[in-house]
């Protein structure tokens, strides 16, 4: 079912969920993470109000975050124990359930738009590792070297994380992954999302971000999903299509799955956050953390941009 209104659409976005409080977040981070978001919703409102697709929008969306680095996604993304950065992403058309998925991505500049081409160029949905940066290669899309991803800021989370005795990840930390829903004036709908996942990972480690039905899913008959948070607890719950099948089948709004999902997921010991829109136009989101970098803009309201959980 679509509900095409040839005025209407949504974007949602999000930058990343986490420990962000008003007056202990630097100043600058405040201040970027809004101007960042503000481009992100500028490059989608853009298509989704020249009438294009809500793919297009999520991908245009989610590649301003991935260039920008005070995200952690493309450019700016997390260092793994070793000194490496890999990245993660996932893009799902919700008119016709195709999906595309990349992780461990090291030399792809836009990582989403690698997931897209995968989804639309390759007979499979989820690559890996050099195989996904070679078929990068040979489809043309644009490669980076990785010393490209790297900031300084990174470099220093990760030396922070390996002189801990335990090495333990931070339950405090900003899970600084980003996403993107719309819904386009079709009534078709799509979500994307790119990690650099988490500082000091190891062995491998992928999280929720690429996994199509953990942090990523888009079904026209319900609605996009897009996760950010401490991913083992979203790919147990199968989060984003958990959001999506109590829409379809059960008849909740986005409000009421989505909150119910959060706090399934603070019930396991799981923190984070998720955006959501249905194909009937309305769009939220839903956390546990104190802040997530997150945006709103629609066909008949200013954009909304908050960072803290009393915005
Ligand atoms: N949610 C991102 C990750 O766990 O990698």
């Amino acid at each position: 079912m679509t509900t095409a209104n040839p005025s209407r659409w949504t974007l949602v976005i999000h930058g990343g969920s986490g420990s962000m409080r008003r007056g202990v977040l630097p100043e600058a981070e405040d201040a970027g993470g809004r101007a960042g978001l503000k481009a992100a919703l500028d490059a989608g409102a853009a298509i989704l109000s020249a009438h294009g697709s809500a793919l297009d929008a999520v991908e245009a969306a989610v590649r301003i975050l991935e260039d920008d680095p005070l995200f952690n996604a493309g450019r700016g993304s997390v260092f793994t124990a070793e000194g490496r950065i890999e990245c993660d992403a996932a893009i799902m058309d919700g008119a016709t359930l195709d999906a595309g998925a990349v992780a461990g991505v090291r030399t792809t500049r836009n990582p989403i738009t690698l997931a897209r081409a995968v989804m639309e160029q390759s007979p499979h949905v989820f690559l890996a590792g050099a195989g996904a940066d070679g078929f990068a290669r040979a489809h043309d899309i644009e490669a980076a070297e990785p010393e490209w991803f790297e900031t300084p800021e990174r470099r220093r989370q990760l030396e922070e994380i390996l002189a801990r005795p335990d090495g333990a990840f931070d339950s405090g930390m900003k899970y600084g992954t980003v996403g993107a829903v719309a819904v386009d004036m079709d009534g078709h709908i799509a979500a994307a999302t790119s990690t650099g996942g988490l500082t000091g990972k190891k062995w491998g480690r992928v999280g929720d971000s690429p996994l199509i039905g953990a942090g990523t899913y888009a079904d026209d008959r319900a609605c996009a999903v897009s996760c950010t948070g401490s991913g083992e607890y979203f790919i147990r719950l199968g989060l984003a299509h958990e959001i999506t099948a109590r829409v379809r089948l059960a008849g909740e709004s986005i409000e009421e799955a989505s909150d119910e999902l959060i706090h399934e997921l603070g019930e396991m010991g799981g923190k984070g956050g998720v955006i959501v829109v249905s194909a009937d136009g309305s769009g939220g989101w839903a956390f546990n953390t104190p802040g997530m970098y997150r945006g709103m803009a629609t066909h008949d309201a200013p954009p909304e941009i908050a960072i803290y959980d009393d915005e």
